[in-house]
């Protein structure tokens, strides 16, 4: 991480929340934000397309150190086609989630993710931000909820977007991923031990952005 640049981690397992409170309070605060997963939901796509099997780990990690990917204003381009809605489908999630248990691929990302990190802050959301990536991160939280209600939200999302969804199938992939996610021996999905915890099961979004501000503001109060 560039010395003195403030960072604000949010770690958590998939339907926590994370990504739209990673994204409000970088607006509010005015900073850079880091969606890793997004990374890795590439570098799973990728390997999808490739054909190479997912239990090739040279091969995948060299995808991961060579990917060529823009961001332009919330869209994302993988070797010149938009992958946007593709790298967010359940299917690009689980792929995501196999790869990420790879440690040649999350040591390809590494430095990748740590360049986010410039002035004027970042906020960096994922499962080992405040573990691995930035361990010097001012403020880390790690956001939970219910399995219950990540697939219930999951499940709302899909059926504003007129696609088809099954809770139940929900739940289920939700659950699987978590266990690859916690259970996996590289940076596996744990709070960082100074981290605050915050459980948004019964929060409403306003409710959790409101608290990670109020300790930004105290972590870098001539920052934020
Ligand atoms: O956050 P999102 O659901 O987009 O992440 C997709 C997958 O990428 C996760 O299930 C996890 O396996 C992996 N991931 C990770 N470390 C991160 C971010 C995501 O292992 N920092």
């Amino acid at each position: 991480m560039a010395d003195g640049v403030p960072v604000v981690t949010i770690d958590g397992p998939s339907g926590s929340g994370k990504g739209t409170v990673t994204q409000r309070v970088a607006a509010a605060l005015g900073w850079r934000a880091l969606d890793s997963g997004a990374l890795y939901r590439l570098v799973g796509h990728a390997v999808a397309e490739s054909g190479i099997g997912f239990d090739n780990e040279r091969e995948i990690s060299k995808i991961a150190l060579s990917l060529n990917v823009e961001f332009n204003d919330g869209s994302v381009v993988l070797d010149g086609t938009d992958v946007t809605d593709r790298i967010r489908t359940e299917t690009a999630g689980n792929n995501a989630s196999k790869v990420a248990a790879m440690p040649g691929v999350r040591a390809a990302l590494l430095d990748w993710q740590r360049g986010y990190a410039r002035p004027p802050g970042l906020v960096a959301d994922g499962r080992d931000m405040g573990t691995t990536v930035f361990p010097a991160a001012g403020v880390k939280i790690f956001l939970t909820a219910s399995a219950a209600e990540r697939a219930q939200r999951r499940y709302k999302q899909l059926k504003e977007k007129g696609l088809p969804a099954n809770l139940a199938a929900l739940t289920a992939e939700i659950e699987e991923r978590d266990a690859r996610d916690r259970q996996r021996a590289a940076s596996p999905l744990v709070p960082a031990a100074d981290a605050v915890e915050i459980d948004s099961t019964a929060l409403s979004i306003d409710a959790v952005v409101e608290q990670v501000l109020r300790l930004a503001r105290r972590a870098y109060p001539d920052r934020a």
